[in-house]
């Protein structure tokens, strides 16, 4: 298994270019599922989550082809309807096959994703949306089964705000026969990325960013060329990280439109942060200041965000209050920082961080993605060495995470 050696203490600088979002490429690419002509994708990170979601797309039948920095999608000859749990339990995104493939295909079978560290994470939305919307649902053996002979526009009121939930249905709408309008929508950058990918290819859609999303079924979508976003979530990592070094650095590629609350908690904890068209620069010369948040649907503070401001917080003056709504089960990261001598008390979906003077290295282990990037954090700033274990969590959803570090300035290296 493969571990990171990181040499605490050295101040991140230098500029860094952001990657294409996880988030917003993986829908997108199963998007690719709903049209039998190409769907050319630039910007898409090169991660394990991306091959994952390839090699399901391939073992569907879809034809790709790399290009420098994306790929090529064509769904021409689709001839398995199926997303296998070997699949779905490494990466729970690939559930956003599901509404492509029944409302282009009239089926599909899908397994259902079952526990992850952070939490059950259920699926029951996905599944009620598309029931709404007429499809005939069966769970067997631990798969969905979805059949419907054409999907039926629907007026959909989420219980809950789910991001995948919305991009789903938003998907599913797109060939269904009528308007569908879901409410209670998730309000993400990412379903917008979504939105104007499918726009591109022909999809009639209105309100995507709002909470209620507008899809006029059409009978066919078409080919487009389509570059995906920034990844807001591994511009936060970097800038946080050099916030906690006390480092000054800049991102490239990037978009502070669309991280207002995370630039705003930044600043709160002290550092200097200035905006020029793309590029984003972050300047800490002094201890940081612990930062009190909640976690909530965007646009409020993303729960993706949580476990690196932890690692902040740990380090900073003062104590900080954090409180998790998303997932019940996202304060992995505390034991781990423990053992580094931080001083966190957690009490239901609370944590409260005392920041203290130093970290010091250890042992540690990766238990999820954010998590990873926390860890990661704290070993940056802890005196000696820290090796974080179980780094395929952070291998699944960032692109070149040590390379771009060290590019900075950290001491980094990957032991195999
Ligand atoms: C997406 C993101 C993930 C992020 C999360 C919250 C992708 C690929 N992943 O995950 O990085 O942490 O949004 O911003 O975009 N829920 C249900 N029933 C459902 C669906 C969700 O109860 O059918 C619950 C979940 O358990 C959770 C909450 O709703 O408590 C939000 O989850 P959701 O927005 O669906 O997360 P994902 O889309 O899986």
């Amino acid at each position: 298994m493969q571990k990171l050696a990181i040499q605490g203490g050295a101040k991140l600088h230098g500029e860094v270019r952001i990657s294409g979002a996880k988030n917003a490429a993986l829908p997108i690419m199963c998007a690719a599922l709903l049209s039998a002509d190409e769907l050319h994708l630039s910007n898409l990170p090169d991660m394990h989550d991306v091959a994952t979601m390839e090699k399901l797309l391939q073992q569907m039948g879809v034809k790709i082809s790399a290009v420098a920095q994306g790929a090529t999608f064509n769904a021409a000859n689709v001839d398995k309807l199926e997303a296998p749990y070997e699949m779905v339990k490494t990466m729970r995104a690939a559930i956003l096959v599901l509404g492509p493939l029944l409302t282009r295909f009239g089926e599909a079978r899908v397994s259902l994703p079952g526990g992850c560290a952070i939490g059950s994470r259920p699926v029951d939305l996905h599944i009620k949306g598309l029931q709404a919307m007429g499809a005939q649902i069966h769970i067997e053996h631990g798969y969905i089964h979805a059949t419907a002979k054409r999907l039926q526009g629907a007026r959909i009121c989420f219980d809950l705000v789910s991001v995948t939930g919305t991009e789903n249905l938003m998907m599913a709408a797109t060939l269904a026969d009528g308007v569908t309008i879901l409410e209670n929508a998730a309000r993400e950058p990412e379903v917008v990325d979504l939105a104007n990918c499918l726009l591109a290819m022909g999809a009639k859609i209105t309100g995507a960013g709002t909470d209620t999303i507008t899809i006029e079924g059409v009978r066919n979508l078409h080919g487009a060329a389509h570059r995906v976003m920034p990844d807001r979530i591994e511009s936060g990592t970097f800038l946080v990280a050099a916030a906690a070094t006390g480092g000054k650095i800049t991102l490239t590629e990037a978009r502070a439109d669309i991280m207002e609350n995370v630039l705003d908690k930044l600043r709160e904890a002290g550092a200097h942060i200035t905006v020029d068209g793309s590029r984003i620069t972050l300047e800490m010369t002094a201890r940081p200041t612990a930062v009190s948040l909640r976690t909530a649907p965007y646009p409020a503070f993303p729960t993706d965000m949580q476990a690196q401001f932890m690692a902040l917080n740990t380090i900073a003056e003062g104590s900080a209050v954090m409180v998790e709504t998303i997932f019940e089960n996202r304060f992995m990261h505390v034991q781990e920082l423990r053992r580094l001598g931080a001083q966190i008390e957690v009490e239901g979906n609370t944590a409260i961080v005392t920041g203290c003077a130093q970290l010091e290295g250890a042992t540690i282990m990766a238990t999820d993605l954010r998590a990873s990037a926390c860890l990661v954090i704290a070993g940056l700033v802890a005196q000696g060495e820290t090796i974080v274990d179980r780094i395929y969590h952070l291998d699944r959803g960032y692109e070149h995470i040590e390379a771009k570090l060290s590019a900075l300035g950290a001491q980094i290296r990957r032991i195999k």
